[in-house]
């Protein structure tokens, strides 16, 4: 048994007024694997991404980030995970370079290897050349890229990306998912949240399906389909199946994204 669970939630709930964004759920995230959290819009994917991060307290439950609770030891958490929300919100007013620069501070990385580090990445998504312009010019994707260069800056063991790849170019999509597999292979774990089924699936070790705050399924993508009962089938009809045709307005608006 050398499976070693990174991260791990107990029974956890979260209610805003009447509405159960997340009930006891229960998920186990192996370390250096990449788990997709694949739901419908409202389904609790961001709520219990906010509550790994400890941005958010449950109301019932116990989460377990590489042995520390988010709640109990917010900073401990926050140096080892890197997130990159929803909708990132970055200072406006600085330059990319001068926010990757701040951000890089902020983690503690070593002045030494910062800068190189920074050029790396800015290299690597196509950003070398406007790292001196304010973020406040940039469009919605490059922004979307200095946030995860933001987020992957102090080498942390885990990544929590809010649908990381929404804004992105094919070409900037497939770096990233380059990165999170190389990183895989070193051992960090990713969760993610998308809509997208082909990056699910072409990604993601494991995909727990959520619907109503609640998990529907939990399985490789090869296993969902089994579950499923359709070997054969896209990920996406079986996505449709364990959520219902019955709310297939809904389900339309996430498969748009
Ligand atoms: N701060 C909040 N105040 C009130 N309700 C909230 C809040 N955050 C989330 N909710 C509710 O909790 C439920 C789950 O929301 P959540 O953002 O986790 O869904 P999601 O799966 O990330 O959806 P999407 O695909 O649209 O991003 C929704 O009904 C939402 O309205
Ligand atoms: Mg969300």
């Amino acid at each position: 048994m050398d499976r070693e669970i990174a991260v791990s939630l107990r029974g956890v709930s979260r209610s805003f007024g009447e509405t159960r964004a997340v009930s006891s759920l229960d998920l186990e995230i192996e370390r250096g694997s990449i788990h997709g959290l694949l739901g419908p819009n409202g389904s609790g994917k961001s709520t219990t991404m906010k509550m790994v991060m400890g941005l958010l307290k449950p109301d019932a439950g116990v989460i377990d980030v590489y042995g520390k609770d988010p709640q109990r030891d917010p900073i401990g958490v926050k140096r080892i995970v890197g997130y990159v929300p929803e909708t990132p919100r970055l200072y406006e007013y600085l330059t990319g370079l001068e926010y990757l620069d701040f951000v890089a501070d902020v983690y503690g990385v070593d002045p030494e290897v910062k800068e190189e580090r920074i050029y790396e990445f800015l290299d690597a998504f196509g950003l070398d050349g406007r790292e001196n312009e304010m973020i406040s010019g940039y469009s919605h994707g490059m922004k979307q890229k200095t946030a995860l260069i933001g987020a992957l800056l102090h080498r942390p063991r885990l990544l929590i990306l809010d649908e990381p790849l929404g804004g992105l170019d094919p070409k900037s999509a497939r770096i990233v998912k380059d990165i999170l597999q190389r990183l895989s292979g070193e051992g960090v774990t990713t969760i993610f949240s998308t809509h997208i089924m082909e990056i699910a699936d072409a990604l993601c070790d494991r995909i727990s399906v959520l619907y109503n705050g609640e998990k529907l399924g939990e399985g490789s993508p090869a296993e969902l389909r089994e579950m499923a009962g359709r070997p054969r089938s896209t990920l996406e009809e079986v996505f449709l199946m364990l959520t219902g045709a019955d709310d297939v307005a809904e389900i339309v608006d996430a498969l748009m994204g």
